[in-house]
Order: C-alpha cells, then sequence, then structure tokens
C-alpha cells in the first residue's frame, strides 16, 4: 500500500466532514485487521510509584505539585497483581511509575526475574528516562518492552513542558533507539493537544512513529489537570489559535486511525485517557478506528485515584476484576476476541502472510 504523505495526513487531520472520517475509520479498521488481527491484548497496568523528581508542565505527578498524596508499591503488592494479571488471563503486566529514585535497579531488576520466573506474562517497563546501564540491567532480568512516549516531536515545544534534570542526558527519541538496540520492544506515543501543539507537528509525530519503527503506539488527548502551569493556564506556550490541536475525542480517533495506517503492525491501545473523556464508548471507538490493545488498571484501588497523571481517570472505583468483564464485554460487543499469549509485535510477522489482502481496495481512497 502506498505509504501516506506529510500532506495527506495534515489534510486528514483537520477533516472536519463526518462522513469522510467515517471512511477513514474503516480504513483504519481494515489495515488492522489485516495486519495484527481481531484479537485485542490486554495488558495489565500496575502503578507502582507515584513519587517522581520531574516537573513536566502537563503531569500531576510532577515533584512540585504538593497537593498529591505519594505512595510507593511494596514488592509483595507488585507481585500480587502480578498473580491477579495471570488470573485473569492476562499476557502482560506493565509496571508504571513517575521517575522514582528509590526504585533502585536492582529492585525492579528482581521484580521482573520473578515475574519472568514464575508467570508466562510478558513485563513492561515504563519507569521515565532511566540510564543506559539500568535498561541494561532490567534487560538481562528478562523485561520484554519499554513504554516511553516522546510526548510531541515539536522539540521546542517539548523543552517547554518538559524540563530536562541532565542538561546533557540523551532526548526520549534517542533512548527509544537505544532500547530497541537492548532488545526491547520500544513503545512510544504523544498526547493530543497539548496547549501549543500545532497541526503541523501532529503530523510529524505519525512520521517519527514511522521512522524509528516504534512496536507500540500509545496516542491519549491531553487532558488539564489544574495543579500543573499548563493545565492552570499559567503556562501558555504562543500559537495561532487556527494551528493549536484541539484536544478532543475526534482528533485522537483520526490520529490513531492515521497511526495505524502509517504504521500497519504496531500495538496501539485504545488508552485510558479516552476512556476519560468519553466514559460510555470512547475505548470502543478507539479500537474500531485501529487500536488493538487495552491496558485494565491492575493497581490496588487504595492507590489509583493517587496515582492522578490527570484528572477524573476512568476506572478508579472498579476492582481488576470488574474491568477485566467489563473490557471482555467491550470486546465481544465489536466481533473481536481477547488475545490470548502475550501479544507482542513479533507474533503478527505471519499474520499479513495468511490474511487476504485488503489494502488495494484502499489505494483510490485519498485525502
Ligand atoms: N493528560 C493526558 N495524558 C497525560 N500524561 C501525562 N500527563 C497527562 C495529562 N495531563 C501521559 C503522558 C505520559 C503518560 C504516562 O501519561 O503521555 O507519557
Ligand atoms: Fe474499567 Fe470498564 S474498563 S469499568
Amino acid at each position: 500500500m502506498k505509504e501516506l504523505t506529510k500532506l495527506e495526513i495534515l489534510k486528514w487531520l483537520r477533516e472536519q466532514r463526518s462522513s469522510r472520517l467515517a471512511e477513514l475509520y474503516e480504513r483504519a479498521d481494515a489495515v488492522r485487521k489485516q495486519s495484527v488481527g481481531d484479537a485485542v491484548h490486554l495488558r495489565g497496568l500496575i502503578e507502582i510509584s507515584s513519587h517522581c523528581v520531574r516537573q513536566c508542565m502537563y503531569c500531576g505527578l510532577r515533584q512540585a505539585n504538593r497537593a498529591l498524596q505519594r505512595y510507593r508499591m511494596t514488592r509483595e503488592e507488585i507481585l500480587d497483581c502480578a498473580r491477579q494479571a495471570e488470573r485473569l488471563g492476562y499476557g502482560t503486566v506493565v509496571m508504571q511509575a513517575g521517575e522514582d529514585d528509590l526504585l533502585t535497579a536492582e529492585w525492579i531488576a528482581e521484580i521482573v526475574r520473578w515475574i519472568k520466573r514464575e508467570t508466562t506474562l510478558a513485563v513492561t517497563l515504563s519507569l521515565g528516562e532511566r540510564r543506559q546501564d539500568e535498561l541494561k540491567l532490567w534487560r538481562s532480568a528478562g523485561a520484554d518492552r519499554y513504554l516511553l512516549r516522546f510526548e510531541t516531536s515539536d522539540a521546542n515545544l517539548f523543552r517547554v513542558i518538559h524540563p530536562h534534570r541532565f542538561a546533557d542526558g540523551p532526548g526520549r527519541l534517542t533512548l527509544l533507539r537505544q532500547l530497541k538496540a537492548l532488545g526491547y520492544e520500544a513503545g512510544g506515543g504523544v498526547m493530543v493537544g497539548i496547549p501549543g501543539q500545532s497541526f503541523d507537528s501532529l503530523a510529524e509525530d505519525i512520521l517519527t512513529f514511522r521512522a524509528l519503527d516504534l512496536d507500540m503506539i500509545g496516542i491519549g488527548p491531553y487532558i488539564a489537570h489544574a495543579d500543573t502551569p499548563l493545565g492552570s493556564g499559567a503556562l501558555r506556550p504562543a500559537i495561532l489559535p487556527s494551528e493549536q490541536v484541539p484536544s478532543n475525542e475526534e482528533m485522537v480517533y483520526k490520529m490513531i486511525a492515521l497511526t495505524r495506517i502509517a504504521c500497519p503492525t504496531a500495538n496501539i491501545p485504545s488508552t485510558t485517557a479516552l476512556a476519560t473523556i468519553n466514559r460510555v464508548d470512547g475505548r470502543k471507538l478507539g479500537l474500531k478506528a485501529g487500536a488493538n490493545v487495552v491496558m485494565p488498571n491492575l493497581s490496588p484501588t487504595k492507590y489509583r485515584r493517587l496515582y492522578e497523571i490527570y484528572p477524573e481517570k476512568a476506572c478508579i472505583e472498579e476492582s481488576a476484576a470488574d474491568c477485566s468483564q467489563c473490557l471482555r464485554g467491550q470486546i465481544h460487543s465489536l466481533g473481536r476476541f481477547a488475545g490470548e499469549g502475550q501479544g507482542g509485535r513479533g507474533e503478527f510477522e505471519n499474520l499479513a502472510s495468511i490474511l487476504p489482502d485488503v489494502s488495494s481496495r484502499f489505494v483510490q481512497l485519498q485525502a
């Protein structure tokens, strides 16, 4: 299939007509079916620590947010979550946290080793910008994947909303390349509708996903958090109103769909942030626009509200078993099924060759 050009991506990002957008989602859904099939993979999310040394201007976990009560899960609590992931039939656990220096490399490595020894789960880490030797240790402990969204490919905007910790540290794009070189499946992604984010930069984000050949791509709406400089309005990156990307659902669906078309075999989640701005059917609509993964929360209920990246997060009260049941129901209602096994990107490689080719039907469909 012909590759999307930047101009085509831009036209789609600015498209308003619902009939045209329905065609885009249909095309993305067909590419999804052809490239990664009808399985929807469940990744259990364990939010292991809300401590963070960084000052990201958009994120509720930023160190300067004193309004937030912080927690760090114990090793036993984390292992319990992993056991529960297996009981619920998930193929992967994702251990996520702020940049917490007290999560020492060896402590994490030991937990990874335990999970890999005692379960059949894939282990994904999402622990921020960590040192190369730490990433290497975790990989050799058995970690399979690493998530590190680059948030925006606009280097100027990124600098403003994401103050660096070490002036000479590698950027996130460099880190993603290093992760791949270490043998991880690497996941990037962006928020949609960050103040100061232009349509042009969003198109560049998709080209960047493709250039990095990312294995996983997470895309969710930016949601203002009042206890952050960006969310309170104290920080306002300059931009023409006509260039500002809105942080609405439709923009997220467009981004998911275009990303699926640009990166057919990537694992793309329908995110919790999307479910937060449309509680009724955000997740389902994401799955219909090209996504093939969901990430149910496994964190103990007492911690969930404290992991407040953005406010009013979906699924704060529900138990892990409730979310598992709810998501399976949603998946079946779409005529799809919950994936068995780990659902890594490598497993999709042979799929395209055994499914009928749908790409020719869509060659005509252009922006
Ligand atoms: N709104 C939406 N998503 C956010 N994230 C952080 N802050 C917000 C926010 N205010 C996302 C970032 C980060 C991921 C863990 O959560 O993309 O990488
Ligand atoms: Fe949590 Fe539906 S996924 S309640």
